[in-house]
Formats: structure tokens, C-alpha cells, sequence
């Protein structure tokens, strides 16, 4: 049996390890080399990549994916999309939407791994039927997580829905390293009797359990899986490259990835990944195993922000409390899967309910609009009495949420007039107003001076 190999050294790696700051010139230099490889894909744009790019990198976004373009001629270019919410953490209305994934599909993107929080599929089949339209590569998302009401027949069920839609393939998306390689097998195991498309499985080391659940997924059937280049993987990344590679052929799988080229991309990482540690941009606290997710069921990123939360209050005290209550305001929601938005949305309550000594005094704005059902709908039920308590008689949307939305994309080209150089512009502004609109007046700036500097060297020509 075959297994496929998406490298995430460029999107994932690169966010998990050191918040996505690695500029283009930094990894410009080996594309050809990661082309050549033998990966199925390379995962290099979406998630944070795209803000990341303008806020912090004075990169226009676009621009990185058809520079990337030029040089990865062969292998397939994969990108993260949050359905409905793209980039971002609001839902969209359509016409954004679609002319996202058109424009995504125009200046290089294969792939399209799309994802909603909830698994609540009628937030990513407008992004489906138009990354189909493209003729692109539409893989759904099961966003992974355990409750009660989580079970192999749940996910068997997901995958059917998912493969009805007209994905052409499917991916587990174990987002916190939860995954235990038994349950992956199980997993993989009922998804393959379910559904007819490949099945493919994402996970991270954050607990240690990574390599070993993605050896137990293969051996039931799994396609492909994530992973990262050595230098670049463990911790809150990807588990390595190489090593997967060496342990699937000698259990008698067959891969396509050249070891020589492997080689070369990890002697490329590796002086990288020092200059990162050396600058602080890679703190090594995200190399390392942390179990404790584990014990308390939380992703390792979430518990780290509880921590942040309740030291900031000078309550660390209270963290046992706090521990204790996540799982109760997790099943008053309904069992939402712990991913973004959904982690920092029951953090944040559960840290409110213990500090000011009563359950659900204060409720955030954003778990006010998800009782509402704005998000999409709970996987579970949720408690009708929170419901009572906070929206009183104001109305429940049972509705598909993007569906009460105005088109959005002309209207802010419009708006934009001239700042504006192009729609890939405006959807950039969509997505991040300000930080667009800074970006786009600093590349204005950037580009006068060029002009003026190349007149003023005609002239000294000249004389
Ligand atoms: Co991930």
C-alpha cells in the first residue's frame, strides 16, 4: 500500500513552531529542492500564513503563493481554509466567499483543506462547490475531539455526509494531539468502511503521541498524512518527515519521497531553526512533550492560555477550579470541538465562572452570538436554561448564519476605489481591514521611492 506525505514545514511547521514569521526569503532557496522531493503536497498557504504575511512581514499574501508557484512546477500546493470564516473568525457572506477560493485557485492553490469549528457542514459547502467549480481539489474536514456524544459511528457518519457533498478526499484534523493511536486506528478503520475517497489524517506532537497514531492509522488504511521536515518537526508541530518515512518502508509500505531530497530540505531548516532559536523567535517550551493535555482533555495551547488568563489575575490558585469547570461549560455548549474559535470561547467562560463566583454571571459577546447560533449549530444540545438565562426572549437562528448576510465583495471594491490595485487586493481588505490598508499605503510608499530613485540615477547618467 502507498502512503502520501503533505509537508508542513512551510504553513503549519511554520505556525506551530514559530508563530508563522518565517518570511519568503528565508525558504525561497529550496523550493525546487521540496518540488522534487516526491510529496504528494506541500501545505504552504492559509491559516495564519495570510495575516501573518501583512501584519508582521510586509508581504502581500498573493504575491508569496505565485512566487511559490513559479518554483514548485510539480507538486501540488495546499492551503488551510476555515469554511465560512476564510481567514479569519467571522462568517462571510458568499460572494466573498466564492471569489476567495476562485482567486485562490487562480494564483496557484491545488488543494483546499476546508474545516469548520463545529463540524457543521453547511458552513464550508459553499466553499466546496466552488473550489469544484475551479477544478480544484476539495478535501473535507472531521474536526477531531472526545465527548460523550463523539463516537466511530458519529465520524462514520461525518465522512458519508462529507463524501455526499463531493469532496474528493477526507481529513481527520486532530488539531491538539489528542488522537491516541488505537482510536486512530478504530477511526480510520470505520471511516474506510464508510466512505469510498481517501482518508487522510493530520495530527501534531504536542503530547507525544503523533508518530506512533499516525503508524496505527496507516496500518488501517489511511492514505496520507502531515508531516514536517526533522529540524522542523516534535513539539507543537508535525512529527518528522524522514523518520515516518523510515518507519512506513520498513513496515512494508511504499512512499514516493526521495531520501537524498530530504536531506537537502532538512541541511536547508537546520541552520534556520538555530538563527529562530537564537533571535527568540522559537522559544524551545514548544519542542517539548506536554502530557498534561492528556490528563485534563484540553488541546496543550488551550491549558497554556488558561494559565496566561488566570496568572494575569493573580489567580493561578484557582487553576484546579478552573480545570474542573471547562468540561461543564464545554457540555452546557453542546461539546463543541476545542479548535479555534471554540478554545478561547469556553476558556475564557470557564475562567469567568470560577472567578466571579457564579456560573455564567458574565458571558462574552461571542458566546452570546453561538447560543444564538451564529457560529452554526452545536454538536451536542445545548443547556436550555443557559440559553433562557442569557438570551431571554431574543431569537435562536436555526438557519444556515451566512445566509442573513449582504454580498459584501463589490461594494467594498467600490469603497476602496484606487487603494485598491487589484481583487485580490480587496479580498485582502475584506479579511483584515486595517492591517490591509496599512500594508497597501507603506507598498505605495515603497514603490514611489523606487521610481524616484531610478530617475534620479537616470539623471546622474545623464550629466
Ligand atoms: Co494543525
Amino acid at each position: 500500500m502507498h502512503v502520501n506525505f503533505t509537508e508542513t514545514v512551510l504553513r503549519d511547521a511554520n505556525q506551530s513552531l514559530i508563530a508563522t514569521r518565517m518570511p519568503f526569503s528565508d525558504f525561497e532557496d529550496i523550493l525546487e529542492t521540496l518540488d522534487s522531493a516526491g510529496y504528494y503536497s506541500l501545505e504552504c498557504w492559509g491559516g495564519a500564513t495570510f495575516d501573518s504575511c501583512l501584519r508582521y512581514l510586509s508581504e502581500d499574501p498573493w504575491e508569496r503563493l505565485r512566487k511559490i508557484k513559479a518554483k514548485v512546477k510539480n507538486t501540488k500546493l495546499q492551503m488551510l481554509l476555515r469554511g465560512q470564516n476564510l481567514l479569519g473568525y467571522k462568517h462571510y457572506p458568499d460572494d466573498v466567499v466564492r471569489s476567495f477560493v476562485a482567486h485562490a485557485a487562480k494564483n496557484g492553490i491545488d488543494i483546499f483543506r476546508v474545516f469548520d469549528a463545529l463540524n457543521d457542514f453547511r458552513n464550508i459547502e459553499v466553499a466546496v462547490d466552488e473550489i469544484l467549480k475551479q477544478g480544484a481539489h476539495a478535501q473535507g474536514c472531521i474536526c477531531y475531539t472526545t465527548s460523550p456524544i463523539h463516537n466511530l459511528e458519529k465520524y462514520a457518519q461525518l465522512g458519508k455526509q462529507l463524501e455526499q457533498m463531493g469532496v474528493n478526499s477526507i481529513c481527520i484534523k486532530d488539531m491538539a494531539g489528542i488522537l491516541g493511536p488505537q482510536e486512530a486506528f478504530d477511526l480510520i478503520t470505520a471511516l474506510k468502511q464508510s466512505v469510498k475517497i481517501p482518508v487522510f489524517l493530520h495530527t501534531h506532537c504536542t503530547t507525544g503521541l503523533g508518530p506512533i497514531t499516525y503508524l496505527k492509522a496507516v496500518e488501517a488504511g489511511c492514505d496520507g498524512i502531515d508531516t514536517a521536515i526533522s529540524s522542523f518537526s516534535g513539539g507543537t508541530s508535525q512529527p518528522a518527515t524522514e523518520t515516518l518515512n523510515y518507519a512506513l518502508l520498513q513496515a512494508g509500505f511504499e512512499t514516493s519521497l526521495k531520501k537524498d531530497s530530504l536531506k537537502k530540505i532538512n541541511d536547508f531548516f537546520k541552520p534556520l531553526k538555530t538563527n529562530y532559536l537564537a533571535s527568540g523567535q522559537m522559544d524551545s517550551f514548544v519542542l517539548g512533550t506536554e502530557t498534561d493535555a492528556l490528563t485534563y482533555q484540553v488541546p496543550g495551547g488551550m491549558l497554556s492560555n488558561l494559565i496566561a488568563q488566570l496568572k494575569a489575575q493573580k489567580s493561578i490558585d484557582r487553576l484546579d477550579e478552573v480545570l474542573s469547570e471547562t468540561p461543564r461549560v464545554r457540555e452546557d455548549l453542546g461539546y463543541p470541538p476545542l479548535v479555534t474559535p471554540m478554545s478561547q470561547m469556553v476558556g475564557v467562560q470557564a475562567v469567568s465562572n470560577v472567578l466571579a463566583g457564579e456560573r455564567y454571571k458574565n458571558v462574552s459577546k461571542e458566546v452570546k452570538a453561538y447560543l444564538k447560533g451564529e457560529y452554526g449549530k452545536a454538536p451536542g444540545k445545548v443547556n436550555p436554561d443557559l440559553i433562557k438565562k442569557v438570551l431571554g426572549d431574543e431569537e435562536v437562528v436555526t438557519s444556515r448564519f451566512a445566509d442573513t448576510l449582504e454580498p459584501l465583495f463589490e461594494k467594498t471594491k467600490q469603497e476602496l476605489g484606487e487603494l485598491a490595485v487589484s481583487d485580490e487586493d480587496v479580498l485582502s481588505y475584506i479579511a483584515f481591514p486595517q492591517i490591509a490598508e496599512k500594508f497597501f499605503l507603506e507598498r505605495k510608499e515603497r514603490q514611489s521611492r523606487t521610481v524616484s530613485y531610478s530617475i534620479i540615477k537616470k539623471q546622474g547618467e545623464l550629466k
